[in-house]
């Protein structure tokens, strides 16, 4: 499955939308506000593929950088300088923090109306609970989703297997899919037999940032192969010494599945996609609500 052949058409229509609305009914150019602790080169990659595609579509992009010592107050008071700012639509934390500050504490200070990760502890809630609706949700799930739709293979009534269940990955595209009326199986690090259920599902989605963990025999013959995982791994044959590769052995496991996500090139420019799709809705949201009559 080509993750950045999707994104393409994605960010094509949201560069469209932009284009017109500004010049039909002078809706507001987007803004995205991105927050980094620290300065790892991953995060600095993520930051910069993401600023590259906010230029590309006409969303504005605004930065702001902390040292790895920042203080939560500093960290909250960034996060309240965006809030406030009306050329913010969205705001997106860089994840992971520095390991003394507790992320949700960060994420619950971002406004609900711009928290277009999804990751705000309400949303996330909201989006495990029947009869509410999020304000967003999370941009890997929905690019998980959004390949799933696009490339016409059911999730209703499908046995789904999520490996790994962190609160920002795997636990929100379990809840997605589970919403979108798949059965829903997690198995995390203490699971006994992973490979076994592993075996068990249609669509199998591997999120835990374990080069090369699922191996041929975790996979049904048939089924859908989503690799979330990004994970760096030496390469002396490469140009920079290291390669991504996923959390699936890509080539035992595209002799086995139907559909396999590459990485790099499957989710990751899809993730993106959604972080600009996200910020377009939050735009439009706020336009509207600013057009109602009183
Ligand atoms: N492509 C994209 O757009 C995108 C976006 C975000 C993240 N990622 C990648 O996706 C991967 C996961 O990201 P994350 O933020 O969720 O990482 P994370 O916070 O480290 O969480 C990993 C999850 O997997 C679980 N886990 C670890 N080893 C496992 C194993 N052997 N079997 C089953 N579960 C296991 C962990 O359990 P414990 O908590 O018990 O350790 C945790 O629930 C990383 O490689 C990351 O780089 C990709």
């Amino acid at each position: 499955m080509d993750g950045r052949l999707i994104a393409q058409e994605i960010k094509d229509d949201i560069a469209e939308t932009i284009r017109t609305g500004g010049a039909e009914v002078g809706f507001a150019r987007p803004g995205l506000a991105v927050l980094q602790v620290g300065d790892s080169p991953q995060s600095q990659a993520y930051i910069h593929n993401l600023r590259t595609a906010c230029t590309e579509v006409g969303i504005k992009s605004f930065a702001s950088q902390l040292p790895e010592t920042a203080t939560l107050q500093a960290i909250i008071q960034a996060l309240r300088t965006f809030n406030g700012d009306e050329s913010v639509h969205g705001i997106v934390v860089q994840l992971p923090l520095p390991k003394k500050i507790r992320p949700e504490t960060v994420l619950q200070e971002i406004s609900l109306e711009k928290d277009v990760d999804g990751l705000h502890p309400l949303n996330l809630a909201k989006l495990a609970l029947d009869d509410f609706q999020p304000s967003f949700v999370p941009c890997t799930s929905r690019a998980c989703l959004e390949l799933l739709t696009r490339y016409k293979f059911q999730v209703e009534r499908r046995k789904v297997v999520v490996i790994g269940c962190s609160n920002v990955v795997g636990l929100p595209t379990a809840l997605l899919l589970q919403r979108h009326n798949a059965t829903v199986t997690i198995v995390d690090k203490h699971t006994p037999k992973p490979a076994e259920i592993a075996r068990t599902a249609d669509i199998l989605v591997a999120a835990t940032g374990n080069a090369n963990l699922v191996r041929r025999n975790w996979i049904k013959p048939g089924a859908v192969v989503i690799d979330i995982g990004m994970n760096q791994v030496k390469d002396p044959s490469s140009e920079e010494g290291f390669r991504f590769v996923g959390d699936v052995c890509y080539e035992e496991a595209e002799k086995v599945a139907t559909a396999i996500t590459p990485v790099p090139g499957g989710v990751g420019p899809i993730t993106i996609a959604m972080v600009l799709s996200n910020t377009l809705l939050a735009a439009q949201r706020r336009d509207h609500a600013k057009r109602k009559p009183l």
